[in-house]
């Protein structure tokens, strides 16, 4: 599983060269190039036939590199950083002027991140060794536009095929689920992704809890676009309570559906397939994007989701499935 050492040479002749690279990182795989260099980074947005305004992540090795991409960088997003890099946590800072609008979508603000995988760490060192010490990474999830977050190597293979030159296999993702993205270009810190670092967790470093705005009309995060996450096959949420109800209504009718439930297969239910998620929001995430993949697959005419509890807890889970809905069955 772990990449050798002539992968993470050949990866980082890649990178130098202006070419693509996906890599693990702890939340999803990501499609990676020089972000430097703007001929490569208009590769990854070829490759995923994602619009060219939405921007992209710039993933660094470490701290020290904050100061060559970012100004005016607050206390306060310091002392996130600290806390929680390498980590599932990106910060959208004001920019250096240098840095190319081909990565900050023409905005003013660039997203940071040092990933916490050892295999996306081992990468960015090499990386910033040869290209210089401050250098980064541009990357989205590997995924086509619009679908679903790939969460093994085998899923960037599934999504991009020969797009990618190369693909760095580290395992199944350990969060499952995207970063958390928290934008301190505005002054105070606003959540503009929720992810697998709460509110909360935020709140104890921050002294204050931060403001959640995930529905930004313009493609600020393209996360926060409504169709997003999505499977080819439509895709419900529909309450426990009227689970199986639901589904019995849909087999009269013939309808073939596959169910995304925290419970186990009733006797009766008896749908066309059946996957059991964990209970724990943290498990749930982790399992998600793989749920909705084999779903998928799984020769259905819908996918029914048993709708999540409303707690705080879930917002992470809730959002990815809330887009996931928006988008299904436009495959
Ligand atoms: O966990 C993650 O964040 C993964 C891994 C690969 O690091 N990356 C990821 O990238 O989810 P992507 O491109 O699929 O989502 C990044 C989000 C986008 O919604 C983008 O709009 C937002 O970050 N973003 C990046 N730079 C931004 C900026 N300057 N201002 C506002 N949003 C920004
Ligand atoms: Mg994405």
């Amino acid at each position: 599983m772990t990449p050798t050492d002539a992968d993470f040479r050949r990866a980082v002749d890649l990178l130098r060269s202006g070419e693509l690279v996906a890599f693990p990182t702890e939340t999803v795989y990501g499609l990676g190039a020089d972000a430097a260099n703007p001929a490569a980074v208009a590769k990854i947005f070829a490759a995923k036939g994602r619009p060219a305004d939405h921007p992209l992540i710039v993933h660094v090795a470490g701290h020290d590199a904050v100061d060559h991409w970012a100004e005016q960088v607050p206390d306060a997003a310091w002392e996130l950083m600290e806390m929680f890099w390498p980590g599932p946590l990106t910060l959208i800072l004001k920019k250096r002027p240098w840095v190319p609008s081909t990565v900050t979508g023409g905005q003013d603000t660039v997203g940071l991140r040092v990933p916490g995988h050892p295999v996306a760490l081992e990468l960015l060192r090499r990386f910033a060794a040869v290209a210089g010490d401050h250098a980064g990474v541009a990357a989205p999830s590997a995924n086509r536009f619009g679908r679903i977050s790939p969460t093994t190597a085998d899923h960037v293979r599934e999504e991009l095929g020969d797009r990618v030159p190369l693909i760095l296999d580290g395992g199944p993702c350990a969060v499952g689920i995207e970063s958390t993205i928290v934008d301190f270009s505005r002054g105070e810190a606003v959540v503009l992704r929720p992810g697998h670092i709460a509110p909360e967790h935020l709140e104890a470093i921050l002294g204050c809890r931060p403001a959640i705005e995930t529905a930004a009309g313009a493609p600020r995060v393209s996360g926060s676009l409504e169709a997003h996450y999505a499977p080819v096959t439509p895709l419900r949420l529909v309450a426990g309570a009227r689970l199986l109800d639901f589904l019995s209504a849909q087999r009269h009718r013939g309808g073939r559906c596959a169910v995304i439930s925290r419970h186990q297969l009733p006797q009766a239910g008896m749908p066309h397939a059946w996957q059991m998620m964990p209970a724990d929001p943290v498990g749930y995430a982790h399992d998600l994007y793989v749920a909705l993949r084999e779903m998928d697959h799984a020769g259905a005419d819908l996918i029914v989701v048993e709708a999540l509890p409303d707690d705080p807890a879930w917002a992470a889970v809730a959002d990815r499935l809330r887009r996931a809905v928006a988008g299904g069955g436009h495959g």
